[in-house]
């Protein structure tokens, strides 16, 4: 199980803003991404669920399953760099495991996951640079890839709404 240090925000929005700070990655703070990305799948399930089309619909959960992916990747990364085995938590052990119940999906909410996928892709480029691993590196190059793509495939979902 991931436990995080006392001082650590338990809420996505100071989350997120934290690592906005963090320069160079600790073990603590891969672990704390293992859980927002983890957590990533239930946000983008809550907009799938209000999607007002499939495709829509489609578009996001595809998202949503790939931030699982992201989530196995920074667990390599920490074993790779740290030599510590780490699960994939289950939503119940994970405070930041939320689908949000939404009403109607509009295009602001998924403008502002446009912002932040992207904003993902920067962080984990960053953090590649930094690192000095080149195995754990290529992982977080491949989230971040993967993070435009989101961007790419919530921009479509705009389009389509
Ligand atoms: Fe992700
Ligand atoms: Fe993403």
């Amino acid at each position: 199980m991931i436990e995080l240090p006392a001082s650590m925000p338990r809420d996505s929005k100071g989350a997120y803003a934290y690592l906005g700070s963090v320069v160079t990655p600790g073990i603590h703070d891969l672990e704390l991404i293992v859980l927002l990305e983890a957590a990533g799948e239930a946000s983008y399930q809550g907009m799938a669920n209000a999607a007002p089309n499939a495709k829509v619909r489609e578009l996001l959960e595809l998202n949503g399953k790939e931030e699982l992916d992201h989530a196995n990747r920074v667990i390599e990364a920490i074993r790779i760099l740290y030599g510590k085995s780490v699960r994939l938590p289950p939503p119940e052990y994970n405070p930041f495991y939320i689908v949000p119940k939404i009403d109607a999906l509009s295009k602001d909410m998924l403008e502002k996951a446009v912002g932040g996928e992207l904003a993902g892709e920067k962080m984990y480029n960053d953090w590649a640079d930094r690192i000095d691993n080149e195995e754990a590196a290529k992982l977080l190059r491949l989230n971040a890839i993967e993070e435009h793509r989101h961007a790419d495939r919530d921009s479509a979902a705009i389009q389509l709404m």
